[in-house]
């Protein structure tokens, strides 16, 4: 069988057109999306419902000549199920227990009762192997070690990571064994994901440019490392996307100690530049201003071409250089996709 679109150039294989898939192409800015999380009740029953979430993550491929799926999931229901507790708050985003030194470790587990909690991802992810039209590549997810730890730590989203970051350089060895938790817990999340049928796993590293550059080894490149050689000894065949947001320079040398297939890369920084940094086989993924999907207009698409332009001839997967917002308007979503694939 031929390998789908998506598959061949994460294997580093270029495309006359290249693969689309957008972050956050289930979501707010959908109309649907939000009957459908209205019926669930709120954001996290809609994430343990295997019916309801495997119907959002099919959404946008109804409208959209999407080349991927990505499972409806969050990065945050990792620490849920290892015992933080975790709630959202309307119009605000995520609070979470805090776990601020190494005698909160104790309340956390890694161990299968993880796994019993997130049983109903992998339901979702079984039942959407099965429902994805053939020629659509099923994506799996995780939030990295570092950027799960931020939210661990402060409780929140921070403008800065800081409580996480000062932990971090008080005491490595106890901030450490919370990044190993979290990093246990994760490949098994993932190798379960797989085991149910995601064909690629993709890790969101958010917040790495927080890190400075010795941090960034420890915190965000160790963990990644760890967690793709261990994906790659059971599942040499899936390909690993990764997203350390925010690395810019730091970007090649975390794809080549991490062994990943492809790098995700922010809008900040310059694909093309990037391109000459990397080997040839590595594809990049990337980078429009999200901004600009909001703006929609000839700003978006010329942007849009003038990014497929630089990556021509190379493996490469259009994405946005972040999530789309929930103020998009659909439209523009169809306008960017046709810009892409030529249809003026
Ligand atoms: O379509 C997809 O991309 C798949 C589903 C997905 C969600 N979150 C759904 C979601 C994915 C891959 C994520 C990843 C995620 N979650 C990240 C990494 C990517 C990134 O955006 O940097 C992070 C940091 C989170 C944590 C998180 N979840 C935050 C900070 C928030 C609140 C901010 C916001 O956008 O509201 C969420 C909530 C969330 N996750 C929503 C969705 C669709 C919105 C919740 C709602 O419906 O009210």
């Amino acid at each position: 069988m031929k390998a789908k679109k998506l598959v061949r150039v994460l294997n580093g294989v270029p495309e006359e057109t290249p693969p689309i898939w957008l972050m956050r192409q289930a979501g707010r800015y959908l109309p649907e999306y939000k009957a459908t999380r209205a019926k669930a009740g709120s954001f996290l029953e809609l994430c343990y419902n295997p019916e309801l979430a495997e119907e959002v993550t099919l959404q946008p491929l109804r409208r959209y000549d999407f080349d991927a799926a990505i499972l409806f999931a969050d990065i945050l229901l990792v620490p849920q199920a290892m015992g933080a507790k975790l709630w959202f708050v309307e119009g605000e985003g995520p609070r979470l227990s805090t776990v601020e030194s190494q005698d909160a470790l104790g309340a956390l587990t890694a161990d299968d009762d993880v796994h019993e909690v997130l049983s109903p991802i992998y339901e979702t992810v079984r039942r959407l192997s099965k429902s994805l039209p053939a020629e659509t590549t099923l994506i799996g997810f995780a939030g990295a070690p570092w950027t799960v730890a931020t939210y661990m730590v402060a409780g929140r989203g921070t403008p800065d990571q800081a409580p996480a970051r000062r932990w971090a350089y008080r005491d490595p060895v106890g901030f450490g064994l919370l990044i190993d938790m979290i990093t246990e817990a994760t490949i098994r999340y993932l190798s379960s994901q797989i085991d149910s049928g995601a064909e690629v796993v993709k890790l969101f590293d958010s917040w790495a440019g927080s890190l400075s550059a010795f941090e960034f080894h420890k915190w965000s490149v160790s963990p990644a490392k760890r967690i793709v050689s261990e994906l790659k000894s059971r599942y040499p065949e899936v390909p690993v996307i990764g997203f350390p947001r925010g690395a810019g320079l730091n970007g090649p040398g975390y794809a080549e100690e991490t062994g990943i297939d492809c790098l995700a890369v922010e809008q900040n920084t310059s694909m093309a530049d990037l391109r000459q940094q990397v080997p040839e086989k590595l594809a990049l993924q990337g980078n429009l201003d999200p901004l600009l999907l909001r703006l929609s207009g000839s700003a978006m698409t010329e942007t849009a071409v003038k990014i497929c332009d630089e990556m021509r001839g190379t493996p490469f997967v259009f994405n946005l250089g972040h999530g789309i917002t929930p103020d998009v308007d659909p439209d523009s979503v169809s306008k960017l996709i046709d810009s892409i694939r030529g249809i003026r």
